[in-house]
């Protein structure tokens, strides 16, 4: 395992102070941001979902210049050479017992940062898929945001690793087509990029924004949100998934329906590698 170093609220350390409602509760958001030469990458998406979720939960948001100058100094500190993964995590602090928080809030930061095995400009292998068993919960007040209460998730990942298959399509309680486990998914048919609305659950994607509000476009093609059922990703021209650390990958395989061939996926791949660059 390459080395992760930690930081809580600006200093190096690796034990959390207790109590936390992050631990106890699930009470706060994170962010996962690739890291290249000590720079943020996409910080302006990241920021406005952590925005978004801040708001939702009620924490402070003149937090946000002391978390951003946490942020920088963690890059600055151990992600100054190759490309790092840095996670992001801010909880309500501590309080007194209960679910009711104080306020206002205390917010505590927590960075963790570790070397990045691979290139994330340079695409995965096309992924097989198979339909989950789980499926997401509905919560339109949580749905979309970034938040610390993460079970399904987790359930969802064992399912995966016992099915043997790369990452699970996971639909929503009426049946619409929401995610994988950990990824927004695109798909493509003739020039649209189709991706699920996500009212009711999952989370809206740094990645997925980026596609659906830049690179859909520089690539010619029409980009949307729609609701999708499992019938339309078996119909579909090609399929993909995405997020930060994965960058785009496409899918060679969901259940019976296989493809070999992702030209616009390849074609979207090469704009985003591009776009890290920048
Ligand atoms: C369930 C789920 N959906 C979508 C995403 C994509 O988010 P992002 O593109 O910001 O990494 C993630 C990322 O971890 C995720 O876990």
């Amino acid at each position: 395992m390459p080395e992760t170093a930690y930081w809580v609220d600006g200093e190096r350390a690796a034990a959390l102070p207790l109590p936390d409602r992050g631990l106890f509760y699930g009470d706060g958001l994170f962010e996962t941001l690739l890291v290249v030469s000590g720079r943020p990458l996409l910080q302006g998406l990241h920021w406005q979902r952590l925005q978004r979720g801040m708001a939702r939960l009620g924490f402070p948001e003149h937090s946000l210049p002391a978390l951003e100058a946490q942020l920088l100094a963690a890059c600055e500190g151990s992600a100054a050479e190759g490309w790092h993964r840095l996670r992001l995590t801010v909880t309500r602090g501590g309080g007194e017992p209960g679910y009711a928080p104080a306020e206002p809030a205390q917010l505590r930061c927590i960075i963790s940062c570790q070397p990045l095995a691979r290139d994330p400009r340079i695409p995965l292998p096309a992924a097989e898929l198979e339909v989950a068993e789980l499926s997401w919960g509905s919560q339109p007040a949580l749905a979309g945001i970034k938040h610390l209460n993460r079970l399904e998730q987790v359930l969802a990942a064992r399912e995966a690793r016992e099915r043997g298959c790369d990452d699970l399509v996971v639909l929503g309680q009426g049946g619409d087509v929401i995610s994988t486990t950990s990824a927004n998914l695109f798909l493509v048919r003739d020039r649209w990029l189709l991706t699920p609305t996500l009212e009711q659950a999952g989370i809206a994607g740094t990645r997925r924004q980026l596609i659906l509000e830049e690179l859909g476009e520089a690539c010619g093609l029409q980009a949307e949100p729609v609701a999708l059922g499992p019938a339309d990703l078996a119909a579909a021209d090609e399929l993909f998934l995405c997020n930060a650390v994965i960058g785009l990958r496409a899918v060679s395989r969901l259940a019976e329906r296989r493809w070999d061939d992702w030209p616009v996926t390849r074609q979207l791949q090469a704009a985003y590698a591009e776009r890290l660059d920048r």
